[in-house]
């Protein structure tokens, strides 16, 4: 199976991989597993005093679909609200990258990852968390 342009650009040149620091209270933290083949990544926000995402960082140990998929997704995030950040969906992802159906759950993670950062944001801020639960 071949991959995407894009994917491969992602791939070979990764935005914004790296860490933010977990235990401020403006950074978001999301750390989430795929079930279909044991990949992990770790996607972090940073969110100013307007809840506007002023920085974002990952970590993928996985595919190249998935790398790509969080690459894209740190530089989608920036200058988003945390409401807005949570309308980006999956299938944006899948469109943006062309991934296959095989590569679909790659950027289900990334979904998954932002939405968990924005949760870890917000319960550190004394907000409520927000239904995580969405079936793909
Ligand atoms: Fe091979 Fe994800 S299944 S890296
Ligand atoms: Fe499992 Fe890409 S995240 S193959």
């Amino acid at each position: 199976m071949a991959y995407s342009e894009k994917v491969i650009e992602h791939y070979t040149n990764p935005r914004n991989v790296g860490t933010l620091n977990k235990d401020s209270k403006s950074v978001g933290t999301g750390l989430v597993g795929a079930p279909e083949c044991g990949d992990v990544m770790r996607l972090q926000i940073e969110v100013d005093e307007n809840n506007v995402i002023t920085d974002a960082k990952f970590k993928t140990f996985g595919c190249g679909s998935a790398i790509a998929s969080s690459s894209l997704a740190t530089e989608w995030l920036k200058g988003k609200s945390i409401d807005e950040a949570l309308t980006i969906d999956n299938m944006d992802i899948v469109e943006e990258l062309a991934l296959p159906p095989v590569k679909i759950h790659c950027s289900v993670l990334a979904e998954d990852a932002i939405k968990s950062a924005i949760n870890d944001y917000r319960v550190k801020n004394g907000m409520e968390p927000f239904e995580l639960a969405k079936s793909h």
